[in-house]
Parts: C-alpha cells; structure tokens; sequence
C-alpha cells in the first residue's frame, strides 16, 4: 500500500524533472536541507528476506552496501536528511581548498529516454572553512541524528597548476581529518582541466609518500576512458600504495551532445568493465567500490559480483526519487534469489 511518503516522493520527483536540471536539483537541497524526515520513524529498508551486509575494509561493516556518490550534496547541507533515506554511506564534495563557482550555466543536462545525465559542473563548492563549519554543527547534534559513513571527495582548484595539486589535496584532506570517516581522490572529473593528466603511477606513489598513515583511509577514483595497458598499470600502483582502495568510474567523458561526463544508464558497461580490469589485476585484494549506471538493483548484483564490496549512485536518485534505495534492494533481493545466493555477500567475485 501506498503512504504518503511514498506518494510525496513520487510526485515531487515527477515536479521536479520539469524543471531545468540544475534548479530541480537546488529546489532537492534547498527542502533536503530542513531534513524534513527527522519528525517520522525511518522506513525499513529491507522488505526481503536477503541479507545485504557487506564489509568495506576502512569502511566497516554495512547494513547494506548502497552510498550516495560525490556531487550530489557537494556542500555537505543535506546529510543527516540524505542518511535518513537509507543511504549506507555519503560522499560529500568535491571540496576544494578554496570556494569556487564551477562553470556557467547550464551545466547540467538530462536525457530522460537514455536514463542518463552530462554535466559539466566544474567543481563548483563552498570550499573548506564553511563546509567543515557546516559538519561540525551537524557532529555536536549528531547524538540525536541518525548517522552513516561519510566520506569526503578531495578536488583541487581550477587555478592550481599540476605541480601544486598535491597541496590542494593535502589541505582538503587536513581540513576534513576529524569529521570524516574515508576519503576520495578524485583523479577522475572530466570538468577540470587536466586533472585526469595526474592519474599516473608516478603520482599515486606521490600521494602514497605524502599522506603518510593517511592513506589507510583514503582511496582513488579513476575514470572510465583509459586504455586497459594505462589503466591496469595505476591499479598495480594502488595496490603498491597502500591507498585503501579504489572507486570505480567518475563519468564517460563526451563532446556531443554537450561537453561534459556522461553518467547513468550509458555507463554502466563501460564502469563495469573498468571493475574487471582492476579485478584481473589485483584478485580481490584491493577494495572497490562500483559507481556507475545503477539505476536497478540487478545493476548492484552485477557490480558485486564483478569484485565491489559496496556502490554508489547519483543519476539514479534524480530519476527514481528519494525511495530510491529501499527500491534498488527490494530489486537486489529478488535478483539474487533469482541466482540462487542466500546474501549479497555470496555473490561478491561470482562472476570470475
Ligand atoms: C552533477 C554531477 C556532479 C558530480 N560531481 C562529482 C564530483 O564532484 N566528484 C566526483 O568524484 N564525482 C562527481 N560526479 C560523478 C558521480 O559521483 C558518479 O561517479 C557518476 O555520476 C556515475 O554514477 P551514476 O551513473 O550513478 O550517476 C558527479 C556526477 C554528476 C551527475
């Protein structure tokens, strides 16, 4: 039976997507800001009778292995409400060390019939000082808050030359060291110029030496659009790191019909193969995470088993709206009983 939540949701999503992306997507934060769920019970998110736990190593353990992915709340305003839709775990940022506006708008564009979105965003954020201001009000009053994992994806400024991106990096990473739970690396956005240019073994082994005990916690997010040789070779160097693991794939970087990455549906062949290749280097030993193209729970199966232990999503949660996780698992669930595993976790490597 329908409740009004449920009715709430489905209609306000279908509001919202007749709206220009990006004033559909402000109008979300600006309402997700007021955590308008905190005077409800949370909805109970396992229908089924499917055990979903997994274990991220640096994470922990998982009721359930659905995040949301960077760039959906890149200020950090909505998290308590964005826990309170079950996600397991919230990637806020990109930060950057500095506040900067992104690109012009437009800047994010949606293809309904492709399930798909481009954006071209350009690290737009508040920058270090008010979004670690914004989290630490939200840890004093987080005793009476639901909380989740959070991580912080780690940008550098569209200023800052290549050789001085290391800094940017670090001083995200200071700034945030007490309030967050993992961090990013986001060599990956196709909006910065030549960010994707540092994703090289040389510069992974830099970080490595550079965060120091730091990079128990902190992983890498590579892009879709490497040639296998390249790519398998910045998988050997994380695995030489010690970095925690990896996340896998930032969008498809495109030139038509606009300029930008290209996330949804359109990319989950491509960020599943970027899992296999990885996996065929390292055999399970390096944690991933599998972002791209969910939009169905059959989608996260199929992730799990190619070697993540836990997801992420972004372009399915503008589509399908804020019930979107409960939904994608109840999918999940049926998914895997069509399989024959009893958990989630048995299907994790099934596929090799
Ligand atoms: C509007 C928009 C902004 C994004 N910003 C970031 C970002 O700041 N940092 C990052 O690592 N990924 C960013 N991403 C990429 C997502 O985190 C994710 O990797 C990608 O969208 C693929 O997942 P999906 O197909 O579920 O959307 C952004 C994606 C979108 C659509």
């Amino acid at each position: 039976m329908l409740d009004f939540r449920e009715i709430f949701g489905e209609f306000g999503t279908r509001a919202l997507q007749q709206l220009q992306p990006e004033v559909a997507h402000d109008i979300a934060m600006k309402f997700l800001s007021l955590d308008p769920l905190r005077f409800f019970p949370l909805t109970a998110l396992d229908p089924s009778n499917v055990s979903f736990q997994m274990e991220v190593p640096g994470i922990g353990l998982l009721p359930h292995p659905v995040g949301l992915a960077a760039g959906f709340d890149k200020n950090a305003v909505a998290v308590s409400a964005l826990t309170r839709l079950g996600f397991s775990s919230i990637e806020i940022g990109a930060v950057t060390p500095l506040a900067q506006a992104g690109n012009p708008r437009p800047r994010l564009f949606r293809y309904r019939s492709e399930q798909s979105l481009i954006n071209r965003m350009g690290f737009n954020n508040d920058g270090i000082g008010p979004i670690r201001a914004r989290l630490k009000t939200r840890k004093l009053l987080s005793s009476s808050n639901v909380t989740c994992p959070l991580g912080v994806n780690i940008g550098k400024n569209k200023d800052t030359v290549p050789d001085a991106a290391i800094d940017d990096f670090l001083e995200v990473h200071a700034g945030f060291k007490d309030l967050a739970d993992f961090f990013v690396i986001n060599l990956s956005s196709p909006n910065t110029p030549g960010l994707r240019d540092l994703a090289t073994p040389e510069f992974i082994g830099k970080v490595a030496r550079q965060f120091g005990s730091e990079v128990k916690k902190t992983w890498i997010k590579f892009d879709p659009d490497m040639n296998r040789d390249s790519f398998q070779k910045l998988i050997e160097a994380t695995g030489n790191s010690g970095l925690a693991g990896l996340v896998l794939t930032n969008t498809h970087r495109v030139k038509t019909p606009e300029v930008g990455g290209l996330s949804g549906r359109p990319l989950l062949a491509r960020s599943n193969t970027a899992l296999e290749w990885a996996w065929d280097v390292h055999r399970g030993k390096i944690p991933m995470i599998g972002v791209g193209g969910i939009l169905t729970g059959g989608d996260i199966v199929e992730k799990i088993s190619r070697g993540a232990s836990a997801v992420q999503i972004y372009t399915a949660l503008a589509y399908r709206g804020p019930w979107v996780v409960a939904g994608l698992l109840n999918e999940a669930g049926i998914r895997l009983r069509e399989l024959g595993f009893a958990s989630l976790h048995e299907a994790y490597g099934s596929h090799y």
